[in-house]
């Protein structure tokens, strides 16, 4: 059976996120920049967090304005405290405000383990959990400043967590990222309970396998593709677009009444695919 492979392309309709502002962290590469390129896409003035890789984070603020929408690359690592609040302000004094935060930023620092050091536990932490509650944390201010503008979007803002598959599947080898990831989702949940009745809606998307620099090794060969495949039903590895494709729809008032939930994007992994034959 001959099926379309890779994401969908040019879905996105261009008005969705009209005027609205969007921040996305560690959006120079992988799933970070499809992401800002999707909401650029759909609309959305983005400024392009990274935290190296200047360049890249440029390239993608560029490719961004040429959808005639405003862009801009800001430095600051998210788990530096007093450089998430300066990377707010100078959004706020910037571009206005900000409306939708994409807390994207994430890595692995993978070890069996009783070998993994107390370092790579607490970089894991603080990068994608701690640095997902600072952006929260600094976002919601500005919601609460700015409140409701019915013209923009019917919520006072909108928070994207971006968690994973292992918030939910185990996974030896990377205790810390596993753990991490089980924190963002009761993070969210918990900021979602006490954010919507201010109206602002927190929710994440938890990718699969996508073809990402953070997992490279698992599918840049054609034997370790087939053994990725075997976890994932739908039968493809997914592009960083796939998960863009979802983040927009969260953030817009297409879903305006989804709040607190997790998306997951993961072509069925989460679907225990083992079982299909076993158990
Ligand atoms: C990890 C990837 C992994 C995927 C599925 C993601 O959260 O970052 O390395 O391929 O989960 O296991």
């Amino acid at each position: 059976m001959s099926v379309p492979q890779g994401a969908p392309q040019g879905v996105i309709p261009t008005q969705l996120l009209k005027g609205q502002k969007a921040l996305v962290t560690g959006g120079n590469s992988g799933i970070g920049k499809a992401t800002a390129i999707g909401l650029g896409r759909a609309g959305a003035d983005v400024v392009v967090n990274y935290v190296a890789g200047r360049e890249a984070a440029e390239q993608v603020a560029e490719e961004i304005s040429g959808f005639g929408v405003r862009a801009a690359a800001y430095e600051a690592d998210v788990s530096q405290e007093d450089q998430v609040v300066a990377m707010t302000q100078r959004m706020v004094e910037e571009f206005g405000t900000v409306d939708i935060l994409v807390a994207n930023a994430g890595l692995q620092r993978d070890a069996p383990f009783t070998k993994m050091t107390t370092a790579q536990w607490q970089k894991v932490l603080d990068v994608n959990l701690t640095g997902q509650f600072l952006c929260a944390r600094e976002a919601t201010k500005e919601f609460l400043r700015r409140g409701v503008v019915p013209e923009v979007s019917r919520a006072a803002g909108k928070i994207i967590c971006m968690s994973s598959v292992h918030q939910l599947i185990p996974w030896a080898g990377h205790v810390n990222y596993a753990a991490s990831k089980g924190g963002v989702q009761m993070m969210m949940t918990t900021l979602a309970q006490e954010l919507a009745p201010r109206r602002i809606r927190v929710n994440a998307v938890a990718p699969g396998a996508i073809r990402t620099p953070i997992n490279r090794s698992a599918w840049d060969t054609p034997d370790a593709e087939q053994d990725l495949l075997q976890l994932i039903p739908y039968g493809r590895v997914g592009d960083p677009e796939d998960i863009a494709h979802a983040v927009v729809g969260l953030a817009s008032d297409l879903m305006d009444y989804v709040v607190g939930t997790t998306l997951y994007v993961d072509g069925g992994m989460t679907l225990f695919p083992g079982f299909a034959t076993g158990g």
